[in-house]
């Protein structure tokens, strides 16, 4: 296993980190990534190891600016080097910089089965909201999470507006 204590964490990423960490997300996905959406991130964070490789990234997806919110995802951490904090410190990065955008609300989702990922972002604080799927009877399941970053916000509310369109199961 690849050791911990030489990772950097950098943000924004230069164009060869960011075309990096695209294939590392890339490597994690059943299907392909949509690049051109990933390189439209507003935030992206990658963790790069002792010789400058890319071993971790995470990212801000896209702002809901009506509502003041933002979802956090592209979370991929090399496998050799999972397990030693990488994705703890990406998403303190990624929440650090949400603050600084004045963002109210992050959210997340992450497929039911991808325990990792959902005890990942509630070690951050985030809470869980509620499990769906796009259309009533389909089987691909997603949690969703959230976190508040303001004190005002209606979380409820927020969570509420953004999950409209899905169905909620247990
Ligand atoms: C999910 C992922 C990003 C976690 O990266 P990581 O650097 O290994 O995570 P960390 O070491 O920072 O672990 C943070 C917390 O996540 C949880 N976690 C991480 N890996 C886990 C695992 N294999 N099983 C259970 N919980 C796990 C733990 O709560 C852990 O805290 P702890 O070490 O104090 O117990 C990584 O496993 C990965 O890249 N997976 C494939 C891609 C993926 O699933 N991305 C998410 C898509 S939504």
């Amino acid at each position: 296993m690849a050791t911990l204590k030489t990772i950097h964490y950098i943000t924004p990423p230069t164009p060869d980190q960011l075309d990096a960490a695209a294939r590392l997300i890339d490597s994690t996905l059943e299907h392909s990534l949509k690049l051109s959406r990933f390189q439209r991130a507003p935030v992206v964070v990658v963790a790069l190891d002792a010789t400058l490789k890319v071993v971790g990234v995470a990212a801000i997806r896209k702002v809901k600016v009506r509502a003041n919110a933002a979802e956090i995802g592209y979370f991929a951490v090399d496998a050799t080097y999972r397990r030693q904090g990488i994705a703890t410190r990406l998403t303190q990065m990624v929440v650090s910089e949400a603050r600084l955008l004045g963002i109210d609300l992050l959210y997340a989702w992450v497929e039911h089965a991808n325990i990792a990922s959902s005890d990942n972002l509630k070690k951050s604080g985030f809470r869980f909201f509620g499990n769906y799927v796009r259309r009533p009877g389909k089987s691909n399941v997603r949690s969703w999470l959230y976190l508040p970053l303001s004190s005002a916000v209606d979380s409820n509310a927020v969570m509420e507006g953004i999950t409209k369109s899905l169905t909620r199961v247990e």
